[in-house]
């Protein structure tokens, strides 16, 4: 066993969008574990918009990072020393191994991967994204057949699942994505029904183009991004309609660009009687068990499909991490630990 880690840890609180010296690449001892926990050399590490969240000094729904700390995030693993009741050296496992080459969890903290589907589908599709897709759209989309459904960041792994769910429940599909490559795989690969590319317009040809592509209106509208697509979307909101709020990934590095602004917003929600959901995952944990049994099936049928970018060694997760808040990535995040 190598006697050192290695970690990124976040240097600085980023000012807008994180550049790369807001992290640092750190060396240390390797950690021990006690009892009831494991050590885990990691393989993948998923990389995720939320942690943009977790690197600004400001009171949310989970405790910031502190300048020094290891960044936040999810791992795959293999155990490679056990004190933990019913973990085995060589055992594959996920928890929240943050960005490192070598993680100690708890043995209550971690889950055993024993699927034959790829260890990184834990991450996104049958992981947390695409959990948080399933459980948003069930509890507060509410999709009924023939109706239509718009949402963004659509050949991500949230987008995806929820277009896919939505299109298997006969709804129909519009998917909003960044650029024609990504347009293309969201019709051919996910199935939606149309797609448009939000970065050929602003927000009043965004909503003509909408418009088109959602001739009966809009009955839910997954929010993974606010800004102009919030703006485009919400005149076209039908009574009634539903807005599971997912991410405003637009926003997360303070750029402020909704021009119709907070009455507008408010006065849409009145009059069109609109159900606005807040939807943090971490609330819901107690499903995942029926999460997993219902749409893996599914995911090794192929009936529900998903994509991966993957970035080669720990050194690059800032890199990968930074392009992905721009929309670099081309469907779920994943960074392979040489
Ligand atoms: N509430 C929860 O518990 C929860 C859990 C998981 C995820 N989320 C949220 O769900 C959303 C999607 O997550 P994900 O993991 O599936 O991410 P993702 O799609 O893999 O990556 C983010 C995508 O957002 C799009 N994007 C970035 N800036 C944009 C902008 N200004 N306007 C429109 N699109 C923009 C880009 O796609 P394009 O190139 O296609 O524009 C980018 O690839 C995020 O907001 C995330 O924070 C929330």
């Amino acid at each position: 066993m190598p006697s050192q880690m290695t970690r990124i840890a976040m240097a600085r609180h980023p000012e807008g969008d994180p550049v790369a010296e807001d992290f640092s690449l750190e060396r240390g001892a390797m950690p021990e574990p006690a009892e009831g926990e494991i050590l885990v050399e990691v393989t993948l590490l998923s990389l995720d918009p939320y942690m943009r969240g977790r690197m600004a000094p400001v009171k949310s729904y989970a405790p910031s990072l502190s300048v020094g700390d290891t960044m936040t995030g999810q791992g795959v693993g293999r155990v490679i020393s056990s004190k933990a009741d019913g973990f085995a050296e060589g055992d594959l496992v996920t928890g929240m191994t943050g960005w490192a080459s070598h993680a100690v969890l708890k043995g209550n903290e971690a889950r055993k991967l024993d699927s034959d589907l790829p260890p990184s589908t834990a991450l996104g599709v049958l992981g947390m994204p695409g959990f948080t897709a399933w459980t948003g759209l069930k509890k507060y989309g509410r999709p009924k057949a023939g109706e239509t459904l718009v949402v963004a960041a659509a050949t991500g792994p949230v987008g995806a699942m929820v277009g896919q769910l939505a299109k298997s429940q006969g709804l129909r599909t519009v998917a909003i994505a960044g650029g024609p490559e990504k347009c293309r795989i969201a019709t051919e690969t996910f199935g939606f029904d149309a797609a448009i590319d939000h970065r050929a317009h602003d927000a009043a040809s965004l909503r003509k183009a909408l418009e088109e592509a959602a001739p009966d209106g809009i009955d839910i509208y997954w929010e993974n991004v606010g800004g102009k697509v919030l703006e485009a979307v919400l005149p076209l909101m039908n009574v009634h309609g539903r807005i599971p709020l997912c991410g405003t990934i637009a926003w997360y590095s303070g750029s402020d660009d909704i021009a119709d602004g907070l009455p507008t917003v408010w006065r849409s929600i009145l009059t069109k009687r609109l159900s606005v959901n807040g939807l943090i995952i971490f609330d819901h944990w107690d499903g995942f068990p029926d999460f997993l049994r219902e749409v893996t099936p599914k995911v090794a049928a192929d009936q529900i499909t998903w994509l991966e970018d993957v970035a080669e060694g720990l050194e690059n997760a800032p890199a990968a991490f930074m392009a992905m808040l721009k929309g670099g990535n081309t469907g779920k995040q994943i960074v392979k630990l040489s």
